[in-house]
């Protein structure tokens, strides 16, 4: 008897490939028998390097071979709300990406297809899982801080994501401050209201795309507390990840991870090596925990640890921002159907 999981992993780019590399290396519990990607050569790619059988272009060779229980999307943003429809009437349970759309409409009849088929929904919300915010989280639910007052998030990547990349991903508050709002949510509970400052200043060609490089937004929480989040698609000493929350008995803050923990001091400085650089490796950790997470779910049948309500809600935050700083002026979420 094989009671081992097993997985179709879609879309075979940066986060497919990391997905796909930890359910080989990583999880004994599944086996991953197929890597699909439109560009069939990544799929290929990505299946020689990790000994998987099998390397397909359409996903309905996924979704139609019977002995497949589970598939991760990890394709292009604008396709996780249709393939989490295919994949919930193939009676799939999934792991999808985030954010599943940028529209509330394509989320909601998402949404429903994974309820009508009775699958389990995760959403890729990682950071949650990375050990230094799972203390944060400890430290609040404990109460070791007191009462939150202040939350504070910088998240800024290293580089620009490619500008084929920027078209498909519904813009910076969508792909990437998504991560943030999840986080604030996690940490602190619901928001009500965003206000949204941001620019163009790192690459004009991202305005021309439609999007904007730099952010600062501010939430208002439901249980009165403030927060910022900070965001630069460009800090050229590379991945900036903090958090701090601040609170009546003090504050918890957690700052980024480098690759060794050695200084160098001379009579001139004290020295240090950057960051690590990006994602790939700052969150390494958090993607393993999170698929083992998945997958565990799957076999024993519990809840899924982040919903597709985790989901949907800061997909609504980020239409929030989006409004807030298209009209400059803050943006309750109860106007955009939070
Ligand atoms: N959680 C995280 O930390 C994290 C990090 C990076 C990316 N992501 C998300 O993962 C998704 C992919 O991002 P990426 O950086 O890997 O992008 P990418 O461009 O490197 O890879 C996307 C891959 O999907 C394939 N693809 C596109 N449409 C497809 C389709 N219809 N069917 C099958 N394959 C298809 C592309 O050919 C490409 O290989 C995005 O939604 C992004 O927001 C999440």
């Amino acid at each position: 008897v094989n009671d081992k999981l097993r997985v179709g992993v879609i879309g075979a780019g940066r986060i497919g490939r990391i997905h796909a590399q930890t359910l080989v290396q990583a999880i004994p519990q599944a086996e991953l028998v197929t890597v699909a990607d439109i560009a069939l050569e990544s799929a290929q790619a990505c299946a020689l390097d990790l000994g998987v059988p099998r390397a397909v272009k359409d996903i309905a060779d996924v979704l139609n071979d019977e002995s497949v229980q589970a598939v991760v999307i990890a394709s292009a943003s604008d396709m996780h709300a249709e393939q989490i429809i295919l994949a919930a009437q193939a009676g799939k349970h999934i792991f999808c990406e985030k954010p599943i759309a940028a529209s509330l409409e394509q989320i909601d009849a998402a949404l429903d297809a994974v309820e009508q088929a009775g699958v389990k929904l995760m959403v890729g919300f990682n950071r949650r899982f990375d050990p230094n915010h799972q203390r944060i989280k400890r430290a609040l639910d404990e109460g070791e801080i007191g009462t939150p007052h202040m939350m504070h998030i910088v998240s800024r990547d290293p580089a620009p994501p490619p500008l084929d990349y920027v078209r498909v991903s519904g813009g910076m508050f969508f792909d990437m401050t998504i991560h943030d709002f999840d986080m604030a949510r996690f940490l602190l509970g619901e928001v009500d209201e965003v206000y949204a400052s941001a620019n163009v200043l790192v690459d004009p060609a991202i305005g021309s795309a439609g999007d904007v490089d730099t952010a600062v937004i501010v939430l208002k929480f439901a249980n009165g507390a403030i927060g910022t989040i900070d965001n630069s698609r460009q800090a050229v000493y590379g991945y900036d990840q903090r958090v701090e929350v601040f609170g009546s008995g003090g504050s918890v803050a957690s700052g980024n991870l480098h690759p060794d923990q050695v200084t160098v001091s001379t009579d001139q400085h004290i020295r240090r090596g950057l960051p690590l650089n990006f994602f790939m490796e700052r969150y390494l950790t958090s993607y393993r925990v999170e698929m083992a997470e998945f997958v565990r779910c799957v076999l024993r049948d519990t809840p899924p640890p982040v919903t597709g309500v985790d989901g949907r809600l800061p997909v609504v935050m980020a239409q929030a921002a989006l409004r807030s700083y298209q009209e400059n002026r803050p943006v309750r979420l109860s106007e955009v159907g939070g």
